[in-house]
């Protein structure tokens, strides 16, 4: 039925949140036992507050997640998306999550609504540089301003251009799927209900139900999604 409603959509969006990344290694952050955040309090690592107040916890919470993302790689899920985007079968991919493994894997439309992990800039004089500055410890800018991730942190705003650009896609799209999201962060949860709205159809895959599921065309819970994904890709091969 999924490959059934891709085949029959003419602008398809998929939504990503961090249960896209777990097959490639990387904890989410709400599945029970092992989420991020059953172990650190988002507050006290992953804010504003944290980075001007727990400089010290902040560094080491970020240089423990930017390790992680280096010792990680996309998985089949990631690759059968880019590959769907190639032969025009979606048309982007607007993800919450900050590994860049949509992007390393090929994806070109690539919304990254809370930034990426792969960058670090100063606090002070908005210099980038790479994220192996703080896998070497460097947690410094040469003028003295603090380095952090190009992450949006708990207290932040989003980028503008890439939230418009998301509500723009989103807007147009016939087809949303969301692939391992809680939906419990706004502004990001809004935008399947904001596809509802402009008539698209709703389909959440997601191993735990999640907070929309009510308002889904169809939802697929206590799947993995890598394996949803290659069972859908064998079916949208069949076709050729
Ligand atoms: N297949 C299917 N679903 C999965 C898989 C998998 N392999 N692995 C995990 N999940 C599901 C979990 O059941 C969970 O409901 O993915 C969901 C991930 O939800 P969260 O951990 O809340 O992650 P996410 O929705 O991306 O969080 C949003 O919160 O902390 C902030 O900025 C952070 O971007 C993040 C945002």
């Amino acid at each position: 039925m999924l490959a059934d409603l891709i085949r029959n959509s003419n602008h398809t969006i998929v939504f990503t949140g961090a249960g896209m990344s777990t097959e490639s290694g990387l904890p989410d952050f709400r599945s029970s036992n092992t989420g991020l955040w059953g172990q650190e309090d988002p507050s006290q690592v992953a804010s504003t507050e944290a980075l001007n107040k727990n400089v010290e916890q902040f560094f080491r919470f970020y240089r423990h997640r930017v390790l992680g993302v280096q010792d990680c790689m996309p998985h089949a899920g990631h690759f059968i998306l880019a590959e769907w985007e190639r032969k025009g079968l979606i048309q982007g991919i607007i993800t919450q999550n900050v590994d860049g493994f949509h992007t390393e894997a090929g994806t070109i439309n690539s919304m990254e609504l809370h930034g990426t992990l792969q960058k670090v800039h100063c606090q002070s004089c908005g210099k980038d540089f790479g994220s192996d500055r703080y896998t070497e410890e460097q947690f410094y800018c040469p003028c003295g301003g603090t380095l952090r991730p190009s992450v949006v942190l708990f207290g932040e705003m989003l980028s503008e251009d890439t939230f418009t650009k998301a509500i723009q896609e989103t807007e147009k799209s016939k087809l949303f799927i969301v692939l391992g999201s809680s939906l419990t962060v706004s502004p990001a949860n809004q935008f399947p209900l904001l596809a509802k709205e402009h008539g698209a159809k709703l389909v959440i895959v997601n191993r735990e139900p999640t907070m929309l599921d009510r308002y889904a065309d169809m939802v697929i819970n206590g799947k993995d999604i890598g394996e949803v994904l290659s069972e859908v890709d064998s079916e949208l091969k069949m076709d050729l």
